[in-house]
């Protein structure tokens, strides 16, 4: 018997994943496992409706003790859309898409409604922006998934943070709130492409933390990688790292990695009511 997804998870991991038993078929998973970011968009427009619709389907995940910590900023106005884009002229998709959402966290609303309800609280703590993060990606990618069932493609945006002060000051965003990331969408212009993962064995663990065989599922990535898709062409400040006989995913990702992104967003949160202490 042929194993369902089969093509999905070669798709996906560049080789094949047995998954060691029958399984329910389901075409809206088997999209999942192929879905891909979208950063090319046609000149037909998303209906306000259905923009509506997948922002309801977005504030439709779940939510960490209910508290309800994620809120969302749809930019309509193109004057504001546009000066949102000039700060990223790297991604001239901010400006292009149809739609641009921006997604955040919210640790604001819950002190506002103790306000309301008469019991002063400070949700400033680490606990507070974290469970505000995670909220806010949660609808974030709860409204990517809705957005690509419907045929839509999207990409998230989080350079956003990399231009804090303007951001907030654009977006007019009070304390305590924050941009987890934003979300440009569109009918696709094109296919795009499934960009491979790594794989399960250095993923997921079982009943404990295991990383002993990490460098060996990195290297097989990397190889499987390169023979899909080579990026060795592309390879990041030769400057300050030479130029690598073999460039693969690990190796472009450490580059990037060590060179800091996001500098000035603790300070900035830090400026807007967040210590990261303890709570209290
Ligand atoms: C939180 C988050 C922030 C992202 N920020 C950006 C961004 O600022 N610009 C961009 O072009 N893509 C951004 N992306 C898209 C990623 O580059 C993309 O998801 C990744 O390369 C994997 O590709 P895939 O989604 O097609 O599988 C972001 C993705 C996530 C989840």
């Amino acid at each position: 018997m042929t194993q369902p997804y089969q093509d999905e998870l070669q798709a996906r991991f560049g080789e094949s994943v047995p998954l060691g038993g029958e399984v329910p078929q389901d075409a809206w998973l088997g999209r999942v496992l192929t879905r891909r970011t979208h950063r090319r968009y046609a000149d037909r427009p998303v209906a306000d409706a259905l923009v509506r619709l997948l922002l309801a389907a977005a504030f439709s995940a779940s939510s960490k003790s209910d508290y309800q910590q994620a809120s969302a900023i749809w930019v309509r106005e193109r004057a504001r859309r546009d000066r949102l884009a000039a700060l990223f002229p790297d991604m001239p998709w901010i400006g292009a898409a149809p739609v641009f959402l921006v997604f955040l966290g919210d640790a604001r609303r819950l002190e506002r409604i103790g306000e309301l309800r008469g019991h002063r609280l400070d949700n400033g703590a680490l606990e507070g922006f974290f469970n505000a993060a995670v909220d806010g990606a949660l609808a974030l990618q709860t409204c990517t998934l809705a957005a690509e069932a419907v045929g839509l493609g999207t990409c998230p945006i989080s350079v956003m943070r990399n231009r804090i002060a303007e951001v907030a000051d654009i977006l007019a965003l009070p304390d305590k709130v924050f941009p987890v990331a934003g979300l440009c969408l569109g009918w696709p212009a094109g296919q795009g492409f499934v960009s491979m993962r790594l794989p399960l064995a250095a993923t997921v663990h079982v009943d404990r933390y295991d990383e002993s065989r990490l460098a060996e599922a990195v290297d097989g990535y990397d190889r499987r990688r390169d023979a899909r898709h080579s990026i060795k062409d592309r390879q990041r400040a030769p400057d300050r790292f030479g130029t690598a006989d073999f460039y693969g995913w690990s190796e472009d990702k450490a580059r990037q990695a060590a060179v800091p992104e996001g500098t000035g967003f603790a300070t900035w949160l830090k400026a807007r009511g967040f210590t990261f202490d303890e709570p209290r």
